[in-house]
């Protein structure tokens, strides 16, 4: 079987591949332009027969469409995206080209090319289409979408499309949602790592607002797994959310983080506090709230409900890995 994976180079397409090059009827032709976010993963990948690297942006048509129709594949995985919501406020225009076109581009190859009987395309879109809640009521696959944020809403956009082209031009596609994922490699800007590194440089630990703020976490290999599953199983047309419900205010995470931090490295520096609170974030969604009841019941998909040592996992690993400034 033949998966190309777009956005390879990131944290959760890196994540994907290592776990399916495992399964040795699978070639992998990783796609990425290689931005800030990318790490060199290819150093340890382009050993592996079964794996081929693309230095390609989706954004460029051509480019994306020729190799695309040399590889003829059986599915395209789409991960690549810019990711980080503040710099999506800062300057919105580099997420519509990636988000939007580039994903319009992907599934205008696969139509252009007649590969809409072959070619399966899986959209990784996020828990931010459905918006912000209040309430206890969690948002399922049919729920409206909200996006409240320029990165929101241009994975919104790009939903949209993908649903579009399943409903007029039969294309075969499945949309995922996972929430707020965290593990290794992932880049530095994104909270668990700033909370981590802050720590490791007894820098100040910047919290948006009072630090009240619920996000899902949700371990970088369970969402990998979820999407091996959702490959194997998975219904063409249908959309399925990625959650292990570790719904945590952000004070919260960062007291747990600072306590394994401490801990690990036998430190009485108290990193706690280090926490310096600072202006809200525009439009800051207060609270994503996704069920996995559907990816659980029709697809039978399980986790380990170890939330503290996935943490631990991945504190571990920034402080092993991060060298110090
Ligand atoms: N990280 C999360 O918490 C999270 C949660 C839900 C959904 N998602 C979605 O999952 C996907 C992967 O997220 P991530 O955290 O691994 O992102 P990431 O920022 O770590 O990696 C993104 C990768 O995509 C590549 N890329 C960006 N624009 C590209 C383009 N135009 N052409 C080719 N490659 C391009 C980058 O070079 C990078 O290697 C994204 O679509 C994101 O929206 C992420």
């Amino acid at each position: 079987m033949n998966i190309i994976v777009t956005g390879g180079l990131g944290f959760i397409g890196s994540t994907f591949i290592k776990k399916a090059i495992k399964n040795k009827n699978i070639n992998i032709f990783n796609i990425d332009k290689k931005t800030y976010a990318s790490f060199d993963h290819n150093k340890k990948l382009i050993k592996i027969s079964s794996y081929k690297f693309y230095k390609i942006d989706i954004s460029n048509y051509l480019k994306l469409k020729n190799i695309i129709s040399k590889i003829k594949p059986d599915y395209i995985i789409n991960f690549a995206a810019e990711t980080h919501v503040d710099r999506s406020i800062v300057d919105p225009s580099v997420f519509i080209k990636s988000n939007i076109i580039g994903t319009f581009n992907i599934l205008k190859s696969i139509k252009n090319l007649n590969l809409i009987k072959k070619t399966k395309f899986v959209q990784i879109s996020t828990d931010e289409v459905f918006g912000s809640t209040k309430s206890k009521k969690t948002f399922n696959e049919n729920s409206k979408y909200t996006p409240n944020s320029p990165y929101s809403a241009s994975k919104a956009s790009a939903d949209h499309l993908v649903r579009s082209f399943n409903k007029t031009y039969n294309l075969k596609t499945i949309i995922v949602h996972p929430s707020n994922n965290f593990g290794p490699f992932q880049y530095l800007e994104k909270l668990i790592p700033v909370i981590v590194t802050c720590c490791i440089n007894k820098k100040r630990i910047p919290i948006y607002g009072r630090g009240k703020q619920v996000r899902d976490w949700l371990f970088v290999e369970d969402t990998a797994d979820a999407i091996y599953k959702i490959i194997q199983n998975g219904k063409v047309g249908e959309n399925y959310n990625i959650t292990t419900r570790n719904l945590l205010p952000n004070i919260k995470l960062v007291k747990m983080i600072c306590t394994i931090y401490d801990k690990i490295t036998n430190s009485n520096q108290n990193s706690f506090k280090l926490v310096k609170f600072v202006k809200d974030r525009p439009g800051h969604d207060f609270k994503y709230n996704i069920s996995n009841k559907k990816i659980i019941d029709q697809l039978g998909w399980k986790f380990k409900k170890n939330f503290k040592q996935k943490l631990k996992i991945t504190v571990n690993w920034y402080i092993q890995n991060y060298k110090k400034k």
